[in-house]
């Protein structure tokens, strides 16, 4: 039976407790002991000391849901010291109620081409990732405008009683045959005309599951905290936890609301369960949406299927080499991506570091020219927050990026070091641990990570990608209560 003993890391288990000096062995892909470190290392040992050892980082939003199966080898989320990624957010997902034909409801075209789409039930989806093997673990929602995308003529609208049923039998199905939860993006086009009463419609099939509802709220500008509101109300219709997506204050009017914000998240997780996500970067990135462009917010355009040539530009300069206003270049590049520089440090500053925030990057793995937190946000947590800018300590950070995550989620068996546990770990150097990804230069690989195992399978060593693909399909455990398990989560 195979064995590996990483020895004398500093190993930080996921709590959020300091580290402490251990030898940490695998076997069969589990944890198999934790010990004090012994020194030196046993000979056939891999010799750990003077680096941090973590359980593997789980990025909580993620919009990998095609690309695990077409491009499993997940290299930006390896080099960073992923481990498992949850698909399935802001309302679309390829796992369940997916639409065919040839043109994709915005934003699904951010998941991938639409003949990639080909996935008729949850259950056929979870089985395509069975049969690719992906690099890392896949935990998947099930996308709300992807259901409306199923089931109505046209998603302009609100769906009728016999459209809610038919979204909510599909959810259920997939909630039966292992996906995580359900999530919505309602301020997209294509889902804001849904009512709350939809939504709740739908959720509804939650109950009873340990399923959470994730939501990309219906605003991030000036109407915040009435959409927080709503998230809060249908969390509770559906008697599921609550996960508010990559939580922001959106565009110059909104700076400063923060505070107010997480206090409005504080009052409700009091009595219900309540957490959020958020990547550590002041510019945010979707499909290229005209309400947003605004003369406050500078805007990169990362895709164009009118006007590729433009990919990588500022759109106020591509407006002034055309002639026109920024408003008619946006819709001249149309369908586009772009990156909005629309965040106050502040802000940033205060959501990432609240108890209830895990790290999420919304990375968009099909953009020409991604925002760079697809290659980078998880070693930027601790270069910047931790290392540069004491922010948060090490262990803190560890665990929004670790055990939080898990918990959230309910990932039983991941997220901590613990014997017994899944032997997912993360292996780096804390002091030179560093994004290098940048907007002008997006697809670089962390510095300082030099161990990944998923499943106990060495995914990474010092020399690189070892090209392993031991990643699984997660499946939710079955009839678990919510509430029980997950009731003392806030503490
Ligand atoms: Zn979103
Ligand atoms: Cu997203």
């Amino acid at each position: 039976m195979t064995e590996t003993t990483i020895a004398g890391a500093m190993l930080y288990d996921g709590t959020g407790s300091e580290g402490f000096l251990a030898d940490v062995t695998i076997r069969a892909g589990r944890i198999a002991a934790i010990t004090p470190a012994s020194d030196p290392p046993a000979t056939g040992s891999i010799d750990a000391r003077g680096l941090a050892l973590a359980p593997g980082f789980i990025d909580a939003h993620t919009h990998d849901d095609l690309v695990v199966i077409t491009r499993p080898l997940m290299t930006a989320k390896v080099t960073q010291g992923v481990t498992t990624v949850v698909v399935g957010n802001c309302g679309i997902s390829a796992g369940a109620g997916c639409a065919t034909g040839d043109t994709l409801p915005d934003p699904m075209v951010l998941l991938g081409a639409p003949e990639a789409f080909r996935y008729a039930t949850f259950a056929a989806y979870a089985a395509a990732v069975d049969a690719t093997g992906p690099a890392t673990n896949v935990a998947a929602l099930v996308g709300h405008t992807a259901l409306r995308a199923r089931h109505l003529d046209r998603l302009d609208r609100d769906a009728s009683v016999a459209e809610r049923s038919a979204m909510r039998a599909d959810l259920a199905e997939a909630l039966a045959a292992g996906a995580f939860g359900f999530s919505t993006g309602l301020a997209y086009a294509n889902a804001i005309q849904a009512s709350t009463d939809e939504v709740m419609a739908v959720a509804a099939a939650l109950r009873g599951t340990s399923g959470v509802y994730c939501t990309h709220l219906r605003s991030e500008g000036s109407g915040i905290s009435a959409a927080i509101d709503e998230a809060v109300a249908i969390a509770r219709h559906a008697t599921a936890p609550l996960v508010v997506s990559h939580l922001k204050c959106a565009g110059a009017p909104q700076h400063g609301r923060s505070g107010a914000i997480l206090e409005q998240l504080e009052v409700a997780a009091a009595t219900h369960p309540v957490g959020c996500d958020c990547y550590p970067y002041t510019a945010s990135s979707s499909t290229l949406d005209l309400g947003q462009v605004v003369p406050e917010t500078p805007i990169m355009i990362t895709w164009s299927d009118a006007e590729p040539a433009q990919v990588g530009r500022m759109l106020s300069e591509i407006a002034a080499d055309w002639g026109v206003a920024p408003l008619d270049a946006a819709k001249r590049l149309q369908p586009a991506g772009a990156v909005y520089h629309c965040m106050a440090e502040a802000d940033v500053d205060r959501i990432l570091a609240h108890r209830l925030t895990m790290i999420g990057s919304d990375g968009l793995p099909c953009d020409p020219r991604p925002h760079p937190r697809l290659w980078g946000s998880f070693p930027r947590v601790i270069a910047h927050y931790v290392r540069k800018r004491g922010l948060l300590s090490l262990p803190a950070a560890i665990r929004k990026m670790t055990g939080l995550a898990a918990d959230r989620f309910g990932l039983v068996d991941r997220g901590y070091v613990r014997a017994g546990m899944a032997a997912d770990l993360v292996l780096f150097d804390p002091a030179r641990i560093a994004d290098r990804a940048r907007y002008d230069d997006p697809e670089q690989p962390a510095a300082g990570v030099l161990g990944v195992w998923v499943n106990g399978v060495a995914t990474l060593d010092r020399a690189g990608m070892t090209g392993a693909r031991a990643g699984q399909m997660l499946r939710r455990p079955e009839s678990q209560n919510v509430f029980q398990r997950r009731g003392s989560m806030n503490e």
